[in-house]
């Protein structure tokens, strides 16, 4: 039963693509869990570089079967574009399967996502304007079109007449645009669906028959548990569930399948879009992490905030997503900074306060309390034990592998994949599979021909 989870500490954009792309030799099936096109996966492989927003990094393996779960959001046009984009590049895409069951993003959410983010004016979340949180509202609404619904003309044609209404009322009543046409949304969805038909699937049953064959499954999560909508600081999340419990609901998979949960962190933090962030540096030490970091945004393009290492609300993480184990990510970028701070706790109204506080109110008034490390000249690009890092670089890893409590069994001193410390690595743990013959029970039965192939491959 080997399901590894990997799950962002922060708030996304760790390098949670490299930790996958790094894992991936091991492994014969990647899922993405939730989330949509907000997030960018940045993968590195020789010469090229990859950017992702929905097909998971596990695509670029020929032997890796990729799997959009039940628990994401599509953007069809999105995701058309990058299957369209890989297969260009000579990567093989038959083996991406998208749930049936997944969410559609439609014109009309994405035009309503910018519409109310422009409302807010001071107040703004600072989404990516994808339509992320207007999908997943609907899906809550059960108002939602999901993949499955590309496939027929006549049921879509019938959701929407029910949908499209409303949508148009607020569009035009509430915000001055221009309504969406019926007719020109139904030929639009129905080519979705003719493009993607040999795509979609039963992803949960080919995660479950893949299980039970023995196979490695890695289920990869988008954004990170500080953006995640239970447990960051709301209203300044996204509107799904980063955290590794979302990898059972949107993947498809029980609690007691998970075998491992890998969390991923930079050796600093950055933050896209609006909320309180206590170690916010905004003085030329940041503006150099930025830089030397790349810190810009895969999808949006904008600067990405930027600040101290937060030990607060990484003890947070690691609880509640069950953390086994940690990669640590650029660890290079630090590499000649004077001093390096690390917040160990906050002072909130005159009181130390160690728990994460997830009111974002209490958190806006949080005064970081700060350990400082003397910190390191040197290039470590290419240090591949770390007991060759300098020591200072040691004492941090130290330090943050303590108020994490769990072993850093990775640490990542650049982008390429051979730019990695494998410190205590093991291969994840195999497991003989569980009882019962492969592609038994339901999943057969269930299986259309585009999943049987795939899971029977
Ligand atoms: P949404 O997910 O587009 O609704 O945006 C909600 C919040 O999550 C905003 O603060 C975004 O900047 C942030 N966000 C969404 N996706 C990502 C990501 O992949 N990395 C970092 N921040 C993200």
């Amino acid at each position: 039963m080997p399901a590894t989870v990997i799950v962002g500490l922060q708030w996304g954009d760790e390098g949670k693509g490299k930790t996958t792309d790094f894992l991936a030799e091991q492994v014969a099936m990647v899922v993405r869990y939730q989330g949509g096109d907000n997030a960018g996966h940045t993968v590195v492989l020789g010469d090229e570089v990859f950017k992702l927003r929905l097909v998971p990094s596990g695509v670029l393996y020929p032997h890796i079967t990729s799997l959009i779960g039940n628990g994401v959001v599509v953007n069809p046009a999105t995701l058309i574009g990058e299957l369209d984009m890989l297969a260009e590049r000579g990567i093989d895409t038959a083996r991406v399967r998208v749930s049936r069951s997944a969410h559609v993003i439609m014109p009309y959410h994405i035009a309503l996502d910018r519409a109310m983010e422009n409302r807010l004016a001071g107040e703004k979340v600072g989404t990516t304007g994808r339509g992320i949180g207007p999908t997943y509202a609907d899906r809550a609404l059960r108002i939602g079109l999901r993949m499955e619904d590309l496939l027929d003309a006549d049921g879509f044609r019938h959701k929407l007449e029910r949908i499209l209404p409303d949508k148009n009322d607020i569009l035009v009543r509430r915000h001055g645009l221009e309504p969406f046409d019926a007719e020109r949304l139904l030929d639009e969805a129905m080519a979705w669906g003719e493009r993607l038909r040999p795509h979609l699937a039963d992803t949960t049953w080919l995660v479950q028959d893949a299980l039970r064959r023995g196979d490695h499954v890695l289920l990869e999560g988008a954004q990170g548990t500080l953006l995640d909508l239970d447990h960051g600081s709301y209203p300044f999340v996204t509107s799904s569930n980063p955290i590794a419990g979302g990898a059972c609901t949107g993947g498809g998979i029980g609690p007691l399948q998970v075998d491992e949960v890998i969390g991923v962190m930079k050796a600093y933090s950055t933050r896209v879009g609006s909320g309180p962030y206590p170690t916010e540096l905004t003085d030329e030490v940041g503006r150099g992490i930025a830089e030397r970091g790349r810190e810009y945004g895969t999808v949006t393009g904008r600067p990405r905030r930027v600040g101290w290492f937060d030990a607060v609300p990484l003890r947070y993480a690691v609880a509640v997503n069950s953390v086994s184990s940690i990669m640590l990510n650029k660890l290079d970028i630090l590499s000649g900074i004077d001093e390096i701070r690390l917040c160990v706790a906050y002072e909130i109204d005159g009181r130390r306060v160690e728990a994460w506080p997830s009111s974002a109110d209490l958190l806006a008034r949080a005064v970081p309390i700060y350990e400082r490390f003397p910190g390191w000249r040197e290039e470590i690009h290419g240090i591949r034990s770390i007991g060759d890092l300098p020591e200072q670089a040691r004492r941090y890893v130290a330090a943050l592998e303590e108020h994490a409590g769990v072993p850093i069994i990775l640490v990542s001193v650049g982008p390429e994949r051979t730019q990695t410390i494998e410190r205590a690595f093991r291969p994840m743990r195999w497991r003989p599979a569980l009882a019962g013959p492969p592609g038994a029970g339901p999943a057969a039965s269930a299986a259309g021909p585009a999943e049987a192939g795939a899971a029977g491959e």
